[in-house]
Formats: structure tokens, sequence, C-alpha cells
């Protein structure tokens, strides 16, 4: 994409050199128009490094390529960060006194907006018509973030961190084909106390769950995360379970209601009878402990049983096979059946190597097909959810 990083005179704007980065590592084309205050914060020598192209924000240069129409009509996305309490008034008016405010006025690609100022400044009335005057006329305003700001003081109005501004713009893009739709996602592996201090856990990252999370939400979900034993998982907004009864306890609260549940979680089948409540001392267990189990129920067929009554929520399943080719797609479609779903999501991991790793192989097995897929974990939920919208039309 051909994409314009608009930078504006405030503090924030050093951490504007993360957001061209980012965009060009992910293969964009950035061209960078500072005001003539953001150059007070951040050199143009910076900028034109990491954007890979010249930066002039100079109206009176160049006129002869009508640079500030041509930015503006060429560019597929732009994104102004940070902006000031002045830029959004700027904007606001239609003013166009600059090369960065003429592009804008000259393009009809989507805009985003980071703002950027002190809480007394964001919270001022102007302020607010001003964002409701750009958010009235589709210009993505984000809202800033909480945290500690230029001096002493912290409140509203940080700069929201890049990685969260690339999203944001990216998200431009993506097909809101999940707006209204809720999902419930569980993610990781659940773990079953021997002890005090041991458990009886397993592999999973929970990585997968989160890119369905991610996913999900970008394409307009009302999503929910059940995170089971997640070592990195969201900043907000999940629901922490450990125990197969515990993340059962969490399904059956959340269930009601949800259109599409995915248990990307790797769910324990036994659990050990009778925990000690104090570590076990090698001592007492002798050179053969034994340890007795008692089976978990299996929560996906619970759920799949309950909507055989008639439930219209989609079920989605994941197997992690040490099997590959039609064994893996048979035993998936066993599963499939026996659970009562949707989709079984199989993959194989002989040698264990998709366990943490960003990339992975699926098979999205369904009553009637089995497709494959390979890439990213966040391309591979985004193609488990093409799979999940075109199933629910
Ligand atoms: N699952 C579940 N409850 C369990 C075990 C598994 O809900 N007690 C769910 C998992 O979250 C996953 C799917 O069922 O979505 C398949 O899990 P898997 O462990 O592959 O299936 P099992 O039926 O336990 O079969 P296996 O004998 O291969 O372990």
């Amino acid at each position: 994409m051909r994409i314009l990083v608009g930078i504006t005179g405030g503090i924030a704007a050093y951490k504007a050199v993360g957001v061209v980065r980012q965009l060009v590592e992910a293969g964009h084309d950035v061209k960078v128009i500072p005001t003539a205050n953001a150059l007070r914060f951040v050199g143009a020598a910076t900028l034109e490094a990491i954007s890979k192209n010249a930066v002039d924000p100079d109206l009176y240069t160049d006129v002869a390529d009508v640079k500030h129409v041509e930015l503006g009509q060429s560019a597929d996305l732009i994104i102004v960060a940070p902006a000031t309490a002045s830029f959004i008034a700027r904007t606001a008016a239609g003013l166009g006194d600059d090369l960065l405010s003429s592009s804008i006025l000259a393009s009809k690609a989507p805009v985003l907006v980071a703002p950027a100022m002190h809480t007394e400044m964001w919270e001022n009335p102007s302020t607010a018509a001003n964002v409701a005057t750009l958010r009235a006329r589709g210009i993505n305003v984000l809202e800033p973030a909480v945290g500690r700001l230029t001096g002493e003081d912290s409140g509203k109005g940080r700069m929201p961190e890049p990685e969260a501004i690339v999203e944001a713009a990216l998200n431009l893009f993506v097909p809101q084909d999940l707006t209204h739709i809720r999902v419930l996602i569980t993610a990781g592996g659940t773990r079953e106390p021997i002890d005090s201090v041991r458990f009886i856990g397993n592999n999973s990252s929970g990585l997968m769950g989160l890119a369905l999370y991610k996913a999900a939400k970008s394409r307009g979900a009302d999503v929910q995360l059940v995170a089971a034993n997640l070592q990195r998982g969201l900043t907000e907004g999940q629901v922490d379970v450990s125990t197969t009864e515990e993340l059962r306890e969490t399904l059956n609260n959340q269930v009601a209601g949800t259109d599409v549940l995915i248990m990307a979680a790797a769910i324990s089948d036994y659990r050990v009878e009778t925990p000690s409540a104090a570590k076990l001392k090698k001592a007492d267990l002798g050179s053969t402990p034994v340890l007795n189990l008692v089976e978990n129920p299996d929560l996906l067929a619970e759920i799949g049983a309950k909507r055989a009554s008639g439930r219209p929520i989609t079920l989605i399943g994941f197997a992690a096979e040490t099997l590959a080719g039609d064994d893996l797609v048979a035993s998936a479609r066993k599963k499939l059946e026996a659970k009562k779903v949707d989709l079984i999501v199989a993959n194989d991991v002989t040698g264990g190597a998709v366990f943490g790793s960003d990339a992975t192989a699926i098979k999205l097995v369904s009553a009637n097909e089995d497709l494959s897929f390979a890439g990213s974990k966040l391309e591979a939920a985004n193609a488990i959810i093409d799979w999940i919208v075109t199933a629910r039309k």
C-alpha cells in the first residue's frame, strides 16, 4: 500500500518513527509529511532513513509536480500520529495551509488520526467538538491512551503505542464480516494439580487462540477469550482459568448468547483423583509412585450434545495429532461426529515444532470437505474465520 504518515508537533513525534518503521517492515511504501513544528521534535534525516523516501514538507518546492495534490491522490491510506489539538482543529475547519493538510484535503483515502495532548486539551470542549466533526466526516480518530504525559503528570492523552496505531490503520481494510457476532475462544492448555506445586499439563502455548482472538476482533466480532495458563495473554479482557473444571464453569457461564465457540485450548482428558494440598515428598512416595487419574468431562461434546436440541451456535474444535494426511483427516472427522461440531481444525504436531511457533499447517475438516492451509498463525486464524463466515451464511 502507499501510505502517507503525517506527523504534527508534539513530544510523541519521536514515537511516530516506530509507526513508520513498522509500516515499512510490513512492505508498505511510506511517505512521511511532518509539519514544521514536528521537525522541532524529530529530524527529517531520521524520517528519510526510516521511510526510505525523501521528506520535504515545504509546499513551495517541486511546485511543478503539484505535490500537495499528487501525494493525497496517490495515497491508499493516511495516518496522522501524533495529531495535536491544533492539527485536529485545522482539519475540522478544512484548512489546507501546509503540505499535510492540503494532502488530506486532496485525498479520498481512509484517514486514521492518533491524537496526543494533555488531558485538559483533549477534554476541552473545542477539541471534543472538532473530534466529533472529524468522526462525522468519516475520519477515524483513535482514543488517546491513558498514562504518563510529557511532564510528571499522567492521564488520558498519550499517543497510543505504534503497534496499536498500525494495527488500527491496517484493520480499516479488513472486512467487517463478524459485526454483531459473539465469539468465545478458549486458548492455552489446562493444568491438573498433582499437589500444591506440581501439575499435569501440556505444551499448548495459546498462540493459536490469541491469533484467533486478534483476527475475530479485527473483523468486528464481540470476542471473549478464556485463557488457560497463558504465559503471554491479552493485557485486558480475558478470563483466566487453570483446571478443566474451572474452564467448564467459565464456559457454562459464558456460552449462552454466544454465536461461535472456538475451542482452541488443549484440555486434559484426565485429572488426579485426589490432589494433595501439601507438596508430596519423595521419601513418602517411594521409587514407583502411582497417580490415580479420573476422566474429565468432554466440554466440547457436552456443548455439542446440548446444541443437538436446536441452539444456533457454530462449534469449532481443535485436534493436535501425531498423524498425517488421510489418517489425520479420518481422525478429525471421527471427533467432528462424536462431539457434534461443525469444524475440526486438525494439525500434525509430530516432533512438537508447532508449539510456540508462529507458523502452522492445518486442515479444516467439516462434514463434507477438508481444506489444507499453511502460513502464520494469524493467517491460519483468518482462514478459520473465513470458513466460519461462509458456514454461517
Ligand atoms: N476437548 C474438550 N474437553 C476435553 C477434551 C477435549 O472440550 N476433555 C476439546 C478440545 O478443546 C478440542 C477438541 O475437544 O477442541 C479435541 O480435543 P482432543 O484432545 O484432540 O480430543 P479427544 O477427544 O480428547 O481425543 P484424543 O483421544 O485424541 O485425546
